[in-house]
């Protein structure tokens, strides 16, 4: 599928029709989606795939029962990594082993030295921002692997941590359940060009 063939088809699907899509198609989509840019590169996210039907049930609830949990093969959920010490700490190393040459591990380093004076809330704001491309991104990707997806961010996401057990550093940011719609897309709209740009 040519990539506007995918922006042209995506849409917030409101239900699914419980099919499961294969493990192989969410592996693909888990593949593409971990090549979403970050901020420094220092992907601040991690991914818990749900599709057990209990555990969706609980999360159903934590999701005010939009009726996307309950019927979707996948629920995505997008966690924010809100330790930028360990994060940076790992992205230096990680650089290095990669082949990163020295001048942009430098640099890269300074920037990250520079951000590290950030307060918390703000470094969480921005972990939180950034998890949202590799959300998004798998809306395309599954349009373009034939199946359906949602960006959700109404949820609870505190509940959404205590279910799934998480530990305080990964913040449950955005959701993205998958599956094989069975709704019928709202027709789209959006403001024009011209009310998009600032003359
Ligand atoms: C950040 C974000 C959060 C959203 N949260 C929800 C949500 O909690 N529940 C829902 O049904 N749709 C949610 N949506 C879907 C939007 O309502 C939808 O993208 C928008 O109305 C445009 O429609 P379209 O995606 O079908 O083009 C969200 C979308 C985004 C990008």
């Amino acid at each position: 599928m040519e990539l506007r063939q995918a922006i042209a088809q995506r849409y917030a699907a409101k239900h699914f029709d419980g099919r499961p899509i294969p493990e192989e198609k969410v592996l693909e989509l888990l593949e593409q989606i971990r090549w979403a840019p970050s901020g420094l590169n220092i992907q601040p996210w991690r991914v818990k795939v749900v599709s057990a039907e209990a555990l969706k049930r609980e999360l159903s609830v934590a999701t005010y029962d939009e009726p996307q949990i309950m019927s979707c093969s996948h629920l995505l959920v997008f966690c924010a990594d809100t330790d930028f010490r360990r994060l940076s700490e790992r992205l230096m190393t990680r650089m290095e082993a990669e082949g990163v040459p020295p001048e942009v591990r430098a640099i890269v380093g300074s920037i990250a030295a520079d951000m590290g004076n950030m307060p918390s809330e703000a470094w969480a704001a921005y972990a939180v921002a950034n998890t949202y491309l590799p959300a998004f991104l798998a809306q395309l990707v599954a349009k373009d692997l034939g199946f359906d997806s949602c960006m959700m961010s109404h949820f609870k996401s505190d509940e959404y941590a205590r279910i799934l057990g998480l530990p305080g550093h990964l913040v449950p940011a955005i959701l993205c359940p998958l599956g094989y719609a069975d709704d019928v897309p709202l027709p789209k709209w959006r403001y024009s060009v011209q009310e998009l740009l600032i003359p």
